[in-house]
């Protein structure tokens, strides 16, 4: 039977990953895939997260079951720290999954289920993976420009443009924040003007939100989730905990619904449910029990928001440096966009072959779209990146 199994192109993602570990220079740089790197190198382990590893270690008393949709601690601390008290309970939903990726399958499925004619929009350029599960699971799909090559900022006209065509229950895909791969964030007041078209289309708006507290901070990352949600009569959101919890490996998500009323926020969480049990059953509990003790405890709570903001303070820092080291190499203002960018990636615009050139001249690591991870810079290698920036004509 395996004999008609077909081979399926490479994520363009984990096979740089791949082709970084088989470089033997020493001095290569991994700007690929979107994991947090200190000034060593290093992805640490949150201070906060260790302690209460240390504290679930000493108390737990049994790895059974927790529920299909995980804790309903879990849950509720994630609504919390995505919505606020934006929308009022009884219309929600949730369900803990494994990662954003098992997040964003989920809700997939999830519009599959609820109007098969669905096609998704998503923005010209999004996360490869989006473009991978959706082909997958053959929904149809449109992409709406987002990005401006020329002037690395968000193309909010043509934007709007392309979104006009939406029709009733189809779906928009949004980031809330950290827009990957560009960098390239919406204004609240383009928020504003998104949530007043999806609502005259009558779409559903879905948003991806995996970066929050690595752009303008926690609350702000949040704001234009918090604005639909306050809008919109109902929404889906897809959340990562692997970044800001810096627990990647733990895979710790959580689907959000917002329904119109209570009565359908009742069938949305039973269909979540339902999902998790034919996918996978229980949602892994390690990495969520570890945010709900946190976010649940004064003490853990701070610590974890003074490390974030520390990594949050170290990217911005460094994306200012890079701006003016290209500044002062090219003298020129053309890179201050990496500057305005927010959250852990900006897309340089260089073209497939200047990106090959970097890798071969000196060890540069990027995805082919010219993204690069920017806390896998450090004071050594930036000025190294922007050397062969100059060099490749970029
Ligand atoms: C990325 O975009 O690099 C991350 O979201 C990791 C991944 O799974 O692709």
């Amino acid at each position: 039977m395996f004999q008609n199994l077909k081979d399926h192109p490479a994520d363009k993602i984990l096979e740089l990953m791949q082709l970084y570990r088989e470089d033997p220079r020493e001095d290569k740089v991994d700007l690929g895939v979107g994991v947090y790197k200190d000034a060593t190198g290093k992805t640490p382990i949150m201070g906060a997260v260790k302690a209460a590893e240390q504290q679930l270690w000493l108390n737990e008393t049994t790895k059974s079951y927790v529920g299909l949709i995980g804790d309903p601690a879990y849950n509720t601390a994630m609504r919390d720290l995505i919505l606020g008290d934006t929308v009022a309970a009884e219309r929600l939903s949730s369900a803990a999954t494994p990662g954003g990726t098992g997040a964003v399958r989920q809700a997939f499925e999830l519009v599959r289920m609820a109007n098969p004619d669905a096609t998704i929009w998503v923005s010209d350029p999004t996360w490869p993976n989006h473009l991978s599960i959706i082909k997958y699971l053959g929904i149809p799909m449109v992409e709406y420009r987002y990005f401006d090559s020329t002037t690395r900022a968000v193309n909010f006209d043509g934007m709007m443009e392309d979104l006009a065509g939406v029709k009733p229950g189809d779906v928009v895909l949004l980031h809330g924040c950290c827009h990957n791969p560009t960098g390239a964030n919406l204004t609240m007041d383009q928020w504003s003007a998104v949530a007043e078209l999806i609502e005259k289309t009558g779409a559903l708006a879905m948003i991806d939100i995996a970066y929050q507290g690595f752009g303008d901070g926690l609350e702000e990352d949040a704001g234009g989730t918090r604005l639909l949600a306050a809008r919109l009569p109902e929404l889906l959101i897809a959340a990562s905990c692997s970044k800001n919890f810096g627990i990647y490996r733990e895979r710790t998500g959580i689907l959000i619904g917002i329904s119109a009323d209570a009565r359908t926020a009742k069938t949305t969480q039973g269909n979540l449910a339902f999902l998790n049990r034919q996918n996978y059953s229980f949602p892994p509990d390690h990495g969520a029990r570890l945010v709900t003790m946190i976010l649940n405890d004064q003490t853990l709570r701070s610590q974890w928001q003074t490390e974030l903001e520390e990594v949050r303070l170290g990217m911005l820092k460094l994306r200012e440096d890079l701006a003016a080291e290209l500044r002062q190499r090219t003298n020129s203002d053309r890179f201050d966009f990496i500057a305005q960018h927010r959250g852990m990636f900006s897309r340089l615009g260089a073209t497939p072959e200047q990106v090959l050139a970097m890798r071969e001249s000196h060890g540069i690591y990027m995805v082919g779209d010219s993204r690069v991870n920017i806390a896998g810079l450090n004071a050594t290698t930036l000025p190294i990146l922007a050397e062969a920036m100059v060099a490749a004509g970029v």
